[in-house]
């Protein structure tokens, strides 16, 4: 980006605007936007989402930067936009690097809910002993109820996919290592420096990081036993019944997705000062980009009635829809534990829930372990101020 810029730069005149529609680091949009501002140029950082397809029938736009540079361009960006009941899949999110970092949460939430899909269907194939034209069925029929999503449909395309090689289906034949060009490590990274959780997310990272390590997982597969994959002993009636519960854990699972990458969005905004709108995030997500899912409405609703509530766990119809689904993602993850089936995404999910509800966290362990240890202090339950205590030594 760098270099195209300088290759631009001589060709410009004062108050061009520079678009930078990629999938940029949000630090070096700042960068760049301050060194094209002294140079009287304007820099608008844009993320762009929907793929090959998406740029061709419109995608969901995430611009930020100057606003009048904004306004200039704004016919254009929603014209070519996605729309959705009529209204166009972008709006101005707010100065300097706001649009990126907007995509690089997008692509963060984009890992977690292929993380949990790949979860799914690995529980469904390997757990349950599932074949292709089942997982088709499944899939394109979740994508007709509340699981009605870009991911879920292409994802029931793929498994009916055949191969122009051989007789089986391509997706058997594709290998089993994830790559990554670094948006979603991103999102768990500046994550971590706003000590934001967003638990699932770095499941995923993790995850296409631990697909790599191929050669290794060969190995250690000979050195450890656990449950026999495929292995179906309540027969076709039990594999069956797997596949309701199923739909609605992963229904819920992805919501905590969306929750922890808006937190996340919220957080950023107060501390880079984008002065971001969430339902409008939510708004511009809901076609287009590769995370549109009919349930971004409800997070839409939550976002503009509470727009200044910490978490939108704390959303009382959210609530209620989560708590009706929690029963069956602990039910589901037990179940994949029971089959050795890896499930981080799930159960993160989960334990963001779980954690979130407890009043009371061990996190009080953790302190005495760390004022034990390294005289770090501790406060205390019943009176105010700053403690330390001289522990016996071990
Ligand atoms: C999109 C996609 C797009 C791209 C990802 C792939 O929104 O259209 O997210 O930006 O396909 O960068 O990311 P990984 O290579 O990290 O999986």
């Amino acid at each position: 980006m760098d270099a195209v810029i300088d290759e631009l730069k001589p060709h410009l005149q004062p108050d061009d605007i520079l678009i930078d529609g990629g999938n940029s680091f949000y630090r070096d949009t700042n960068r760049r936007g301050t060194a094209l501002a002294a140079a009287h140029l304007q820099f608008l950082g844009v993320g762009v989402s929907g793929g090959e397809h998406g740029a061709r029938i419109g995608p969901s736009i995430m611009p930020g930067g100057p606003k009048e540079a904004y306004e200039r361009v704004r016919t254009v960006l929603e014209s070519v936009a996605a729309q959705v009941n009529g209204e166009p899949c972008v709006t101005y999110l707010g100065p300097g690097s706001a649009g990126h970092y907007v995509k690089m949460v997008h692509n963060g939430i984009e890992y977690g809910l292929m993380q949990l899909i790949g979860e799914a269907y690995d529980l469904l194939k390997r757990g349950y002993g599932f074949d292709n034209d089942r997982l088709h069925d499944i899939f394109a029929e979740w994508n007709t109820g509340e699981l009605n999503s870009y991911l879920i449909e292409i994802t029931a395309a793929i498994f009916a996919q055949k191969d122009d090689r051989t007789n089986g289906r391509l997706v058997d034949l594709i290998e089993d290592e994830a790559r990554q060009k670094g948006t979603g490590k991103w999102t768990s990274q500046d994550a971590m420096d706003l000590q934001v959780p967003v638990p699932t997310i770095d499941a995923a990272v993790s995850m296409r990081d631990l697909s790599g390590l191929k050669s290794q997982r060969t190995a250690v597969a000979n050195l450890y036993t656990g449950p026999t994959a495929g292995a179906d002993p309540g027969g076709t009636d039990a594999a069956g019944k797997i596949v309701g519960p199923l739909g609605r854990a992963l229904y819920g699972a992805m919501i905590l997705t969306y929750v922890q990458g808006l937190s996340l969005l919220g957080r950023a905004s107060q501390e880079y000062g984008y002065g971001l709108a969430l339902d409008e995030v939510a708004r511009i997500w809901r076609g287009g980009c590769i995370i549109r899912a009919a349930l971004l409405d409800d997070l839409r609703r939550a976002c503009r009635s509470h727009p200044n509530l910490p978490t939108l766990l704390m959303d009382n119809d959210l609530a209620k829809t989560l708590q009706a689904r929690s029963a069956d993602l602990r039910a589901v993850v037990q179940v994949a534990a029971a089959r050795g089936i890896p499930s981080p995404g799930l159960m993160s999910a989960l334990a963001y829930c779980d954690g979130y509800r407890s009043a009371r966290l061990p996190a009080n362990l953790t302190q005495a372990q760390r004022d034990f240890f390294g005289s770090h202090t501790y406060q205390r339950v019943d009176a105010p101020g700053v403690f330390h205590t001289e522990w016996p030594q071990a």
